[in-house]
């Protein structure tokens, strides 16, 4: 079975069962202040687990493209990815747990033709929040799976979300592919990372809200939130033992080999899979349509790390040609009919990659013999200091997960609380990045986010009224306290222009003006004249949220339902984000 065949035969089993597809969103998660990437199909739609209307219905399945950095130490392994894609389906309080784990199991009998005992599934085994998942294992029961094949595990394994410190969560039975291997002891089972079983799909109840003060409230709506990892489920089906032997990178790890025999160089399968897996991310993020780049904080310090990852370990072996466009052409080439905004990006895409290059392999030699330098010196200790380290980040570029790299190859450690001290110290902005937030939490969807949302709207419609329609929305993201906007523009905004912009924010609040909401299919919306995002699928239907006379835009909510709710706006700053791109921070006046 080929990617697309999967992708096509999980989507239609779902829509046959009354569910709309829906398109995958940005990997760049917008309004949402402590998450850097879309790590799970539930992201976009959370809004909607909380019990907003989606203008698609209750049943809704898509695949939706994710970057989790946490599990990147174990990439190299055989099912671990930065970068994958997941296949999933929702009911926004529609049908459960019968019908959710009764669809699941059909697709994987009848569908993927997995024999009944090569699954394992978990479920929750209850605390005092919330009784063990009886009904769940029930419902395995009564499917044929054996007492055997079911395993309860508590909150650490059987509990999914939220998805950062607060938003909508709940106990999951998950369900795992028994590679066939033996049990690696008395004590293997589903949770066990000895290899004997890959975990493939994830089934959430959701049924309760994480608040701030890490209480749980029960949503109004009883959610299902499933996730299925397609390149495992495609090692799985075409009998692979690991994701490299799939489709999905067995034409980039040709590529790297050749490119190897070429240098006449030998790199560790590892180093190999690494290099393989690293570039496909780093294409995707180049990819996506809001453009970042490679910098020092949040999702742009992800993408430097990753590509710098590559670039070092080409450079361990002598390799000092820069093959990551060839590397990235090979993912652009193989996935842009899926993701048509690959081939519609692949000038940026191999622009940043050659500019990251050129930047980092300047300093990188220079840096190489100071980190050996170093390190030679701390035979007696084996540990780095934060402040070596830290001097190797601020002078040569090195992140601190590429040093602590350098440092294991030689059995040492880096004190990493030490850096991220100094790092703490000399870069008061970054709030994210190297500090290791990767995971973060969803921003609270309270009316102060919806407030802001809406400033930022008819922010949105003000610059492009001063300064011209060739103003697009770069990114947002919104905290209690302000929203940053990010747009596309080529020159410092002036003074003049920006107390005009304010200008007419001010105005549209004066003016009192309700909010309106309306849904329609993204063609009638780009025929109104809507901005946002036209990345969606034929005929689908999204939601457009107007301010007549100063906004309109495709955009999934929630926002205020008046504009008096702003009370005033102000432009705290305006500044450079990234080359072409600038950012302005602004605030709304207190209710
Ligand atoms: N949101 C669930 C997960 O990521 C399905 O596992």
């Amino acid at each position: 079975m080929t990617a697309n065949e999967l992708r096509t035969m999980y989507v239609n089993f779902f829509k046959e069962r009354g569910h709309k597809e829906i398109a995958s969103a940005s990997l760049l998660p917008e309004n949402d202040p402590t998450v850097l990437f879309t790590t799970a199909g539930m992201h976009p739609l959370v809004p909607y687990l909380l019990g907003e209307k989606h203008p698609s219905g209750n049943r809704l399945t898509d695949v939706q493209k994710c970057v989790r950095t946490e599990d990147i130490d174990e990439v190299g392994d055989d099912t671990h990815c930065t970068f994958f894609e997941m296949l999933g389906n929702w009911s926004l309080g529609d049908y459960f747990k019968q019908e959710s784990i009764s669809m699941s199991f059909e697709f994987l009998t009848k569908y993927l033709n997995i024999p009944i005992e090569r699954l394992a599934v978990t479920v929750f085994e209850g605390d005092e929040l919330v009784p063990a998942d009886v009904e769940a294992e029930e419902i395995w029961k009564s499917f044929g799976l054996t007492s055997e094949q079911i395993y309860r595990y508590g909150r650490e394994d059987n509990w999914w979300g939220p998805a950062g410190q607060t938003g909508p969560c709940g106990p999951d039975t998950e369900i795992f592919y028994d590679m066939g291997k033996p049990k690696c002891g008395p004590k293997c089972g589903p949770s066990c990372h000895c290899g004997k079983y890959v975990e493939i799909w994830n089934n959430v109840f959701m049924q309760f809200n994480k608040e701030a003060d890490g209480s749980f409230t029960e949503l109004k709506q009883k959610n299902v939130d499933t996730g299925m990892g397609l390149e495992r489920v495609l090692t799985i089906f075409n009998g692979k033992t690991n994701v490299y032997d799939t489709e999905l990178f067995i034409p980039v790890m040709q590529k790297l080999e050749s490119i190897l025999e070429r240098e006449g160089k030998e790199l560790s399968e590892r180093e190999k899979r690494i290099i393989c897996e690293h570039i496909r991310t780093v294409t995707f993020i180049l990819g996506d349509p809001m453009q970042i780049s490679p910098s020092n904080t949040e999702q742009g310090y992800i993408l430097r790390r990753l590509i710098r990852r590559i670039i070092r370990l080409l450079k361990k072996v002598d390799i000092n040609t820069n093959y990551l466009c060839e590397l990235s052409e090979v993912i652009i080439e193989q996935y842009k009919t899926t993701y048509p905004e690959l081939g519609e990006n692949r000038g940026f895409i191999l622009e940043q990659l050659q500019k990251e290059y050129t930047l980092f392999s300047k300093t990188l030699d220079d840096g190489l013999k100071k980190a050996n330098r170093y390190l030679d010196n701390i035979e007696n200790t084996g540990v780095l200091s934060g402040e070596l380290a830290f001097k190797l980040y601020d002078t040569y570029g090195f992140p601190i997960e590429f040093t602590s790299e350098l440092a294991l190859e030689r059995g040492f450690m880096v004190d990493a609380d030490g850096f991220n001290k100094r790092f703490k110290e000399h870069q008061d902005k970054s709030r994210q990045g190297a500090a290791g937030k990767f995971a973060g939490g969803l921003a609270d969807n309270n009316e102060q986010t919806a407030r802001l949302h809406t400033a930022t709207h008819l922010l949105n419609g003000a610059l492009r009224k001063v300064l011209g329609n060739e103003v697009f929305q770069r990114g947002s993201n919104i905290t209690s306290e302000r929203l940053r906007f990010d747009f596309s523009f080529g020159r410092k905004v002036t003074k003049e222009e920006l107390e005009q912009v304010e200008a007419i924010v001010n105005e549209a609040i004066g003016q009192k003006i309700d909010v309106i909401l309306e849904e329609m299919t993204l063609e009638k919306a780009y025929e109104e004249g809507a901005i946002g995002v036209f990345s969606g699928k034929y005929g689908e239907i999204v939601k457009v949220y107007t301010v007549p006379g100063y906004s309109k835009e495709i955009c999934g909510g929630p926002h205020a339902k008046n504009t008096e709710e702003l009370v005033s706006f102000k432009i705290l700053k305006e500044e450079a984000s990234s080359a072409g791109v600038r950012r302005i921070k602004a605030v709304i006046g207190t209710k």
